[in-house]
């Protein structure tokens, strides 16, 4: 059997990482390709990923690139079209929700190839965000969906989705937290950043929503400086964002603006702050796991189990939430149960390359 794998985008590093190294490790005879879109690029972005989690070098870059939505995502088909034509994989696996995922999923669907969606139905059920499109669309075209939470499940029967096609099987990049958190933790982040552990905040931003719109960008920024008058703050940078921010950051000394950091030091430093605020899907869920409260800069998320396990609460935009929010945690009035979503075990990539091999063998 002959299996492409496509990534592109950040988050999907981290979810593909120990998908690849199932595949790799079971030593099943199957042909394992991975084609990197080129969506991200930047060695803090995409490079460093590889290095960190140990991910074979893609045997295929196609390097698209950045654009507009229609022309990023038609030149990502039009290239993997290309490689499905010259390999013919038997089976395509795509992950999250970002464009390099609706390109591989509509490329595979025209080709008539069996398409595996891992973190399938998530909705935000807000039509506003890209992610929700790629989200339904891949999941209207997909043979397999691999769940990472009960709701999902069900938003994929309400679907009309037949529910042999659907597998719960946990949460493959809370795998990758298991294997790394260990190795992230020894490397000091908040002593090398000068902050002292669970004395600092750390913000990721990158939304549209939110950074592609200045008054609300703005809004962020201003509530952010006055919390940083009590507790720093961390904020490595998205590029999307850095471009919107200009130079609206430098003269505030409490928010300290870096680079994107690699994986293990961006989990080292979330794993021993005292919050986070972000609009990042991925984060939500690793805060879950690292039971550390997180403050989600949305008015709605895809991930419903993560406000379920009492670490995320949504504010969206609002001074007085956020800031309120931001006084229950400092006060220790935040209670986070002693539980964890059910199987975020760090099994969910063998869970998926077992359902994979029942498949084939049939
Ligand atoms: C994409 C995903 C989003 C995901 C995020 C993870 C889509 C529609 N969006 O958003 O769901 O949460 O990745 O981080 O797929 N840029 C660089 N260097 C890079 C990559 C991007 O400078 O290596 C800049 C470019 O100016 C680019 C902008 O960032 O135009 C946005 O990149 P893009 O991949 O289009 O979207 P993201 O905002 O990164
Ligand atoms: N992440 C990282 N460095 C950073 C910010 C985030 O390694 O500076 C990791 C984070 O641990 C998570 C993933 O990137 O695993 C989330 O990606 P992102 O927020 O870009 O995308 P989303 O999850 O919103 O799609």
């Amino acid at each position: 059997m002959r299996i492409d794998l496509i990534v592109g985008a950040r988050p999907n590093f981290i979810k593909a990482a120990p998908v690849i190294e199932q595949l790799k490790m079971r030593q099943f005879n199957w042909d394992v390709r991975l084609i990197h879109t080129g969506q991200h690029y930047d060695n803090t972005m995409s490079d460093i990923f590889f290095q960190q989690l140990d991910i074979p070098k893609p045997d295929v870059n196609l390097g698209i690139g950045s654009g507009s939505h229609t022309v990023q995502t038609a030149n990502m088909m039009i290239a993997i079209e290309q490689e499905f034509m010259r390999y013919r994989p038997d089976l395509v696996m795509v992950f999250g929700d970002v464009n390099s995922t609706l390109a591989g999923a509509l490329v595979a669907c025209k080709m008539q190839i069996k398409l595996a969606h891992i973190e399938a139905g998530l909705r935000s059920f807000d039509h506003h965000m890209p992610e929700e499109y790629n989200r339904i669309l891949t999941d209207a075209v997909s043979d397999f969906y691999f769940t990472t939470e009960s709701d999902a499940t069900v938003n994929l029967q309400r679907e009309g989705v037949s529910t042999e096609k659907i597998f719960f099987v946990g949460n493959t990049m809370i795998d990758s937290l298991f294997k790394y958190i260990q190795r992230a933790t020894e490397l000091n982040m908040p002593e090398k950043l000068g902050v002292s552990p669970a004395g600092y905040g750390v913000i990721t931003l990158h939304r549209p929503e939110n950074v592609d719109n200045s008054t609300k960008l703005n809004r962020i920024i201003d509530v952010l400086t006055e919390i940083s008058s009590r507790i720093p703050i961390i904020f490595p940078i998205h590029p999307r964002t850095k471009k919107n921010l200009q130079n609206r950051l430098s003269h505030c000394s409490s928010i300290h603006l870096i680079e994107p950091l690699g994986y293990l030091e961006f989990i080292g430093l979330i794993a021993k702050s005292c919050m986070v605020f972000t609009d990042s899907g991925g984060i939500q869920e690793e805060t879950t796991m690292l039971k550390i409260p997180c403050i989600t800069l949305r008015n709605n998320t895809e991930r419903p189990i993560t406000v379920k396990s009492g670490t995320n609460t949504l504010t969206g935009t609002d001074r007085d939430k956020i800031i309120s929010e931001t006084q229950r945690i400092v006060n220790g009035e935040k209670k986070i149960p002693d539980t964890f979503p059910e199987k975020w075990d760090g099994l969910a990539s063998v869970r998926i390359v077992d359902s994979i091999e029942k498949w084939a063998h049939n």
